[in-house]
């Protein structure tokens, strides 16, 4: 059975047992900070589970895209590991439980309408305390109790080991169904039941409190059931991923034989470049933190395979679009951004190999040296020099030295990491109050309804107060300290979602204000952080919300321009143009688009102009509130990677502009007043950024502009702003030539100073050495002054130093005699700039250097000094 069949099928026999088939969430939650990828099925029904919010339906079944990295060692390894893999799922929300899921799935395994699986060739486990599902599956399903074995806490409970310990949340027994593959004496999980039917609090024991309704939630691998339903030895032998291995294979330049010793490099090839084409495609680019590290380590261990197998250049994005027509079926967006996702792959793999040259061998000369002192450890210090200056991520290094027995100081890495990232100053602000712990027991409670669209001030309750990441009844420290949160049951602030920041503003009653300096979303929850300036905040308290109304006004101009500029690069560049990211603040927008060159200035007039033509417009501004379906029929663009709740909330300006979006807006794109656009640049691999400022900002610049303009119009006494340009000309034209007279000026001079210094220059060994500090000499003129230093001595030995411009530059120069006794002017000015801060070189004969650091001039002197010296004193 084919897996895209399998798939179907799963879902289809859902349906018919009344389960909704909802779409895969996206892999990259980016409502849920407890995990940076979607590692299962169940992830996006989580408030489901958990009672909270309106249930719109009951009973679904999905196929989830997944991303787990906890196994990534045994990644092409095993037969059945991933990095990316499909999940089939069926849950219930307080709809079915035990019996039913437990029949469902054996009726979907063994019946011939279905997978048809022989019965006998089917094992089950059990939690240990669990004889209702026992019975259920002895009693009623018929399976002798030898085919059932009960197990412990650590296989049998999801999440694993959870009552002991944690986390804390819902969880529950569960039951492994495995099938013997035949001629194989090792059986595989291809279904985990999950009886969801506690809730944990703290630690044990008495801490599982069950749920007021009993939950299913199941979770079937699609690769590991298509790859026994095939009848093949391993994941990577089913029909979707086998072409891929032999496609990766041939790009990499190697034969892909399942049992070769290129099988195991190309498999994780496969997994982890169809990991990041999900991922990329969702615009998770590579980066430094968070998931976009992962995707980034994934990227730099599949370039290290292929390096190894020998394809030493950018090639793995070449695999994107055969993943890409594997996996067109249930994912066709995939194929819109496969230029995208290659070039951004392409950048990383250029990227790293540029430098993994450099690291292995430095890697290598560690490992010798490691060895050399007897250790079995990299130090901590050494694998952070590897990861900051040659991209060996430590996963890499940790790997790499594994194969070479020995191990990494990990704690020590830590420190470093740490410490380099306090030097760069990163830490953010609302950190310390977005902590999950309190908010998730605020969520419970309810959300935040958001008055915000309507109104800039209201009454409300303080539901909940924030303070060193506890939940706090009151709060009465004024002053400077941490920031707190403030959760109210109603709210006017705009808590930051969708690139528009969250609103700024106070909260007060007639003797307490506490000062909001930025509005945080967390799921349903608006968080206010700020500090208290007087009087004291308690839980249950009314007080009045009150947004800063001129900044909010500023976001609302930048914001509906943001739309008006994706409306204008699309027309002006062509529909690939879409979002990739963006960020409103108050009269200032940041917009990154897909796009692979850079603009012309032409381009950019233009989109600077219509945007503005469509404010001149002074169009409509119309919201409405409508199913996902129906506005994706009326033309809305859905952004790969948002998660999209079924009502959606629609933005029309005029009759060209329609996008999903949750901001705050303006009624009527003229109350934008101007939009300019001031700067395009490369953000990322195939990734363009624009950043505009709107209504009085914008105006403010030109203002700016104009006075600067007039200023140097003043400065250069051109009577209008016009004549400036030929009046630069002009000016430089004559520096030019005041700079021509200074050096035939100098000229002279220097002839005459060569003199002198020739006669006073030291003698070592015979030969005259002069090393100076030419103060006062141009260093455009340093060449000329060596040829008067030679012309009074051929056979001399020089370096020349000046300060100019702040810098230091060296000239060097060596008879030809003298290179014969072993003298060298690029050696000399070499040794000399190293010092100075800097470097340079030349011919044995003449060379030349710069330097960094003036103050070092007459230390880099002394050492061009001591070089001569040292090779005519040998
Ligand atoms: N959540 C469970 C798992 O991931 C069942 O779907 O195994």
């Amino acid at each position: 059975m084919k897996t895209d069949e399998l798939r179907e099928k799963y879902l289809s026999f859902f349906e018919s047992k009344g389960c909704i088939r909802r779409p895969s969430d996206v892999l990259v939650p980016k409502d849920d900070p407890t995990v940076l990828f979607t590692p299962a099925g169940m992830n996006q029904f989580k408030n489901q589970f958990l009672g909270i919010g309106p249930l719109e339906f009951t009973k679904a079944t999905t196929c989830q895209k997944c991303l787990r990295t906890g196994d990534i060692s045994n990644v092409g390894v095993t037969a059945y590991h991933h990095t990316f893999f499909e999940m089939l799922g069926n849950f219930s929300f307080g709809d079915y439980f035990k019996k039913e899921a437990i029949h469902w799935a054996w009726d979907f395994l063994t019946s011939k309408k279905w997978l048809g699986l022989e019965a006998d060739r089917l094992t089950v486990t059990v939690y240990k305390d669990d004889d209702e599902a026992f019975n259920i599956w002895n009693k009623e399903v018929g399976l002798p109790p030898d085919r059932i074995r009960r197990d412990d806490e650590y296989e049998n409970f999801w999440p694993a080991g959870s009552p002991t310990n944690g986390p804390d949340g819902v969880c529950g027994p569960c039951s492994e169904i495995y099938y013997l593959p035949p001629g194989s004496q090792k059986t595989v999980e291809i279904w985990n039941l999950v009886f969801t039917q506690f809730n944990r609090v703290g630690a044990p024991p008495d801490n599982l409190r069950p749920l007021p309704k009993q939950n299913i939630d199941t979770g079937m691998g699609l690769e590991r059931c298509a790859s026994t339903l095939q009848g093949v030895l391993s994941n990577f032998e089913i029909d979707i991923l086998k072409p891929l291995c032999h496609a990766a294979a041939e790009i990499v330049g190697v034969k892909y034989d399942f049992h070769a010793p290129e099988g195991r490099p190309v498999r994780r090839i496969v997994d982890h470049i169809r990991a990041c084409t999900f991922a990329i495609h969702e615009g998770c680019l590579p980066g430094n933190e968070k998931e976009n590290y992962i995707v980034r380590l994934l990227l730099r261990r599949a370039s290290m395979e292929a390096y190894r197998l020998g394809r030493q250049e950018p090639c793995l994005h070449q695999l994107v679009p055969a993943i890409t027509e594997m996996m067109r079926g249930p994912y066709p967006e995939l194929t819109k951004t496969i230029e995208t996702v290659s070039t951004a792959i392409a950048a990383e793999e250029r990227q790293f190999l540029g430098v993994v040259e450099r690291g292995v061998s430095k890697f290598h000369k560690l490992v010798e040296q490691t060895r050399g002192q007897n250790r079995t450890q990299i130090s901590g210090e050494e694998a952070f020099d590897l990861h900051q200056t040659d991209g060996f991520l430590i996963e890499l290094t940790e790997n790499l030295a594994a194969a070479e027995g020995l191990t990494v100081d990990m704690e020590g890495f830590q420190v470093c990491r740490e410490r380099a990232k306090e030097a760069s100053g990163r830490g953010a602000f609302a950190d310390s109050v977005m902590s999950e712990g309190p908010l998730d027991a605020l969520r419970k409670s309810g959300g935040t309804e958001f008055l915000g669209y309507d109104s800039t001030s209201a009454e409300a309750k303080i539901v909940g107060i924030i303070a060193h990441q506890r939940l706090v009844d009151t709060f009465d420290r004024t002053g400077p300290s941490d920031p707190i949160g403030v959760v109210l049951n109603r709210t006017p602030f705009y808590g930051e979602a969708g690139g528009q920041v969250g609103d700024t503003g106070q909260i007060f009653t007639l003797d307490t204000e506490f000062v909001v300096e930025d509005t945080q979303r967390n799921g349903d929850l608006i968080v206010h952080i700020g500090h208290l300036k007087s009087g004291k905040l308690t839980t249950g308290l009314t007080v009045l919300a009150e947004v800063d109304a001129p900044r909010r006004e500023g976001i609302r101009r930048a914001h509906s321009a943001t739309h008006l500029l994706h409306y204008a690069l699309r027309t002006t560049l062509g529909e690939n143009a879409t979002q990739r990211g963006s960020k409103v603040e108050q009269d200032q927008l940041r917009f990154d688009f897909a796009h692979a060159k850079q603009l012309t200035a032409e381009e950019l007039l233009q989109i600077e102009d219509l945007v503005n033509a469509r404010i001149s417009d002074g169009a409509d501004v119309n919201i409405q509130t409508l199913p996902l379906s129906e506005a994706k029929k009326l033309g809305a663009m859905a952004l790969f990677g948002e998660k999209y709740p079924d009502k959606v909330r629609v933005v029309t300006m005029g009759d060209f502009s329609l996008e999903l979006c949750g901001g705050t807006h303006l009624a009527n794109t003229g109350q934008v007043g101007v939009c300019r656009v001031l700067k395009e640049e490369l953000v990322a691999a195939g990734v363009r950024r624009i950043t505009c400022l709107t209504g009085p900002k914008a105006l403010t610049r030109m203002r700016e502009t104009d006075a600067l303009v007039r200023e140097a119009a003043a400065l250069l006494k051109a009577p209008h702003p016009e004549d400036l340009p030929r009046k630069i000309l002009s000016l430089q034209e004559e520096l030019r030539e005041a700079r021509r007279e200074l050096a035939r000026f100098t000229a002279q001079s220097l002839a005459d100073n060569a003199r002198e210094l020739v006669a006073a220059a030291p003698v070592i060994d015979g030969v005259k050495v002069l090393v100076h500090r030419a103060d006062g000499v141009p260093r455009e003129a340093l060449k000329e002054f060596i040829d008067h230093l030679r012309a009074c001595d051929p056979n001399v030995a020089v370096l020349l130093g000046v300060v100019s411009d702040g810098k230091v530059a060296l000239s060097a120069a060596v008879s030809k005699p003298l290179i014969a006794r072993g003298l060298n002017a690029s050696d000399c000015v070499k040794t000399a700039a190293k010092v100075a801060g800097g470097g340079g070189g030349g011919r044995p004969d003449l060379a030349e250097a710069g330097g960094k650091l003036p103050e070092k001039l007459d230390e880099a002197l002394a050492a061009g000094l001591e070089y001569y010296r040292s090779k005519l004193t040998i």
